[in-house]
C-alpha cells in the first residue's frame, strides 16, 4: 500500500500555537492512529533505508522511536536509543540543542554498537535541525562511519534540512 505525500500530509494533524504561541504544531499521532497510512509511512521509509546499506539504527524520543521500531524489525539492524536528559540509566555522552520552541539536552548510552558503522538516525520531523545535529554529534562522539537522517515531515521554511546537508548529512523526508 503506496501512499502519495498528500495522503500522508492529510493524515497529520495541525495544532496552532503549540507549545508556544507562534508554532503551528505538526501532530503525527493522527497518522498514527491510521494503520494503513502508518504501514505506507513504514514501507517508504524501509525502502529508502534498503538503499542505504546501513548496519544500525538510532531512534529520537518519543516520536522517532515509534518509526525506529518498526523499521529495525523490518530491517533486522540493532537499535539505539537517543533519550531526553535523565532517562538512561546507564554511563551516557549527552548533547544540548536548540530546538525551535527551546532548549533541551539529549542522551545515548556509551555503546559500542554504533563505533564504525553507517548509523540512520530518525525522528518525525525536522524543524531547525538542533535535534537532528545534536543527534548526528552523539553518533559521531561514538564513532558512527556515516550517519544518514530520516523523518517523515521536514519543515522546508526552517533551514534543518540544509544545515544537515552541509554537514555532509543524506537526509529523507516523505513530505513537508
Ligand atoms: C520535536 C520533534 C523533533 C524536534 C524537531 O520533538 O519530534 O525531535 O522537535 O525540532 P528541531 O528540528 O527544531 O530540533 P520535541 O523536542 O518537541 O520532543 P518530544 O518528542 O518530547 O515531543
Ligand atoms: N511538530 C513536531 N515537532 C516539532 C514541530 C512540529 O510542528 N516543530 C518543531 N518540532
Amino acid at each position: 500500500a503506496s501512499m502519495t505525500e498528500e495522503a500522508i500530509k492529510s493524515n497529520i494533524r495541525t495544532i496552532r500555537d503549540w507549545p508556544k504561541p507562534g508554532i503551528n504544531f505538526r501532530d503525527v499521532t493522527t497518522l498514527f492512529e491510521n494503520a494503513d497510512c502508518f504501514r505506507a509511512v513504514i514501507k517508504s521509509l524501509v525502502g529508502w533505508a534498503r538503499e542505504r546499506d546501513l548496519n544500525c539504527l538510532a531512534g529520537i524520543d518519543a516520536r522517532g522511536f515509534v518509526l525506529a521500531g518498526a523499521l529495525a524489525y523490518e530491517l533486522g539492524l540493532p537499535l539505539v536509543l537517543v533519550r531526553k536528559k535523565g532517562k538512561l540509566p546507564a554511563e551516557t555522552l549527552s548533547e544540548n540543542y536548540t530546538l525551535e520552541y527551546g532548549q533541551a539536552t539529549i542522551e545515548v548510552h556509551n555503546t559500542d554498537t554504533i563505533r564504525g558503522q553507517r548509523v540512520l538516525v530518525i525522528d518525525d520531523l525536522l524543524a531547525t535541525g538542533g535535534t537532528a545535529l545534536a543527534a548526528i554529534r552523539l553518533m559521531r562522539r561514538l564513532g558512527a562511519e556515516r550517519v544518514d537522517f530520516a523523518a517523515i515531515i521536514n519543515l522546508s521554511e526552517l533551514p534543518g534540512q540544509q544545515l544537515l546537508h552541509e554537514d555532509g548529512i543524506h537526509t529523507f523526508a516523505l513530505c513537508n
